[in-house]
């Protein structure tokens, strides 16, 4: 039978998860959207590709939930995007209140399913749907290390003149300003990077890694990006579906690995059909320990925030 994927949210990233999913033929897809004839309209269209493209997947679009019943992944974007000047923080509590409701809907209809997160911010807003849902932690996983460590992989390469492919990097911690770029894990073919690049050149690739989201935003003026993030999305939902036992940085429900208890980090983790299967432990020296330290004391502010809210 066919795998069948619910993306919520048929805005600028949800309906490219949509459309690399179909392209790639991994599942049957409902996109889901609070305005009406939006994923009704983007669905049809997207169908419509399969032709020419060579898809059979089925592709359609609901402002309900109940299309989506049985679905095996359900890939929540919906929610407000960051304008020019705007924290994905500003973000926080609008976007609580729409996860939330995505997540009970969603799990209503697909008990058995595994949530991706992609809403910003992104590990607090992980943090909800896994309160909400009630699921294991292997079946609640934040999307934001694939993409920020593909961020720092392109800036590597641009750098090196050498190709993406051969660079093999690993981004830990939330998604913000504070995330961990594991220089000293960082290699391009088996070569440490330290060797290759310069420690003040290194320094600038990591700073314009941990800025990467708002130099698209920059640019766009009336929204963020979304081509990496749908394809760093679909890589998980690939893994997943495939079973292919990727080890991706992936944000997860930690319970006492480095150090971290009941928060939603970005550390690298096996995904396969079980969803998240292990989630590994980098053996960090100080100023690493040091750098996660600080970027999961700002998950844990917004997490704080919303307990108060939520009364949890
Ligand atoms: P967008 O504005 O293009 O699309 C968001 C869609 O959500 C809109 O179509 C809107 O109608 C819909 N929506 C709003 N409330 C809803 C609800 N209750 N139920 C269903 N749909 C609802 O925004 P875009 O660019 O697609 O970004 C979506 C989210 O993903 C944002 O929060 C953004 O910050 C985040 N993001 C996260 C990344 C990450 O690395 N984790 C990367 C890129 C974006
Ligand atoms: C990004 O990093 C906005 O979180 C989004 O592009």
């Amino acid at each position: 039978m066919r795998k069948k994927v619910t993306v919520v949210g048929a805005g600028n990233v949800g309906a490219n998860v949509a459309l690399r999913i179909a392209d790639k033929e991994l599942a049957d897809v409902v996109l889901v959207d609070v305005v009406e004839g939006v994923p009704q309209g983007k669905g049809l269209d997207l169908l419509q590709s399969g032709p020419v493209e060579g898809y059979d997947v089925n592709v359609t679009g609901s402002n309900d939930y109940e299309p989506t019943a049985g679905s095996d992944i359900v890939v929540i974007t919906a929610g407000l995007a960051r304008k020019p000047g705007m924290s994905r923080d500003d973000l926080l509590h609008a976007n609580s209140a729409i996860v939330k409701s995505a997540t009970e809907q969603a799990v209503k209809y697909s008990p058995d399913c595994i949530l991706i997160l992609v809403t910003n911010p992104l590990d607090a807003m992980c943090w909800v749907a896994q309160q909400v849902s009630g699921f294991p932690r292997s079946r609640v996983i934040g999307m934001a290390g694939v993409l920020d460590t593909a961020r720092y992989r392109t800036f590597l390469a641009m750098e090196l003149g050498v190709s993406v492919e051969n660079i093999t990097a690993l981004v830990l911690g939330g998604h913000g300003d504070t995330m961990v770029p594991l220089v000293r894990h960082t290699n391009v073919s088996g070569i440490p990077v330290t060797e290759l690049i310069p420690e003040d050149r290194l320094n600038a690739i990591v700073d314009r890694t941990r800025n990467g989201g708002a130099e698209i935003v920059k640019f766009l003026k009336t929204g963020s990006a979304y081509y990496a993030p749908s394809a760093a999305t679909v890589e998980m939902v690939e893994s997943i579906l495939k079973d292919k036992k990727k080890v991706l940085p992936c944000a997860a429900l930690l319970e006492g690995e480095y150090g971290v208890n009941g928060l939603f980090v970005g550390v690298p983790v096996k995904l396969g059909a079980s969803g998240i299967e292990k989630v590994y432990e980098v053996q960090l020296n100080d100023a690493e320990k040091a750098m996660l330290a600080h970027s999961t004391a700002a998950v844990k502010e917004l997490v704080d925030v919303l307990k108060e809210k939520m009364g949890a």
